[in-house]
């Protein structure tokens, strides 16, 4: 099995939609369960400023996976950061796609764009992905208490960065 990262492109909003019908992939993130198709097309037809959007394809170029790093090119003291927030549809987890979107960002980030820090907000009970993020050398720098409500309670959140030296 071979994983393709490339940009993402306005036509890939079904393939979003679909990432986000998996429970998964809405108990991780800060998305709602019953995501539109036409919601993700507006969003993925207008970028805002400073969006490197990378979508992870498998067999034959079937979107499973997203990952956004957000810059910020017009806020001068902040260039030198990006946000990323990621998920992989649910029934292709645990095989490798989100370390390819990952392993992609960072590459970005470090040889192309020259960001120094790379920032990312998880729930503090999400193993794996905690791991993921750590196995690229990130941190936990704080907890967010009560920072969502995720199906019918709060849960709190850890940021985490990862800065090159
Ligand atoms: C978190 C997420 C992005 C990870 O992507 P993935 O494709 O499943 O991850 P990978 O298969 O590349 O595995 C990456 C690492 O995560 C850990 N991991 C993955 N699945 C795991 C599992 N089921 N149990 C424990 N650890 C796991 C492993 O440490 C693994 O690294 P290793 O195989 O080198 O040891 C993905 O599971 C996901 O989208 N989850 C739902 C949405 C979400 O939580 N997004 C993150 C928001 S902060």
């Amino acid at each position: 099995m071979s994983i393709t990262i490339r940009r993402t492109e306005p036509s890939d909003y079904e393939a979003m939609q679909h990432i986000f019908t998996g429970p998964q992939a809405v108990w991780g993130t800060l998305q709602l369960p019953f995501p539109s198709a036409e919601q993700w097309r507006k969003r993925l037809a207008e970028p805002p400023e400073g969006l490197f959007g990378l979508v992870a394809c498998v067999d034959n170029n079937e979107v499973v996976g997203q990952l956004d790093l957000h810059t910020f090119p017009s806020r001068p003291r902040r260039r030198h950061v990006g946000q990323i927030g990621m998920a992989v549809r649910d029934d292709w987890q645990g095989k490798g796609v989100g370390t390819a979107l990952m392993q992609a960002a960072v590459d970005l980030a470090d040889k192309w764009l020259n960001l120094t820090r790379l920032e990312l907000e998880v729930y503090i009970d999400n193993g794996p992905a905690i791991r993921l993020y750590e196995k690229f050398g990130f941190t936990i720098e704080g907890t967010l208490v009560d920072y969502a409500f995720r199906d019918g309670q709060y849960v709190d959140t850890y940021t985490m960065a990862r800065l090159r030296k």
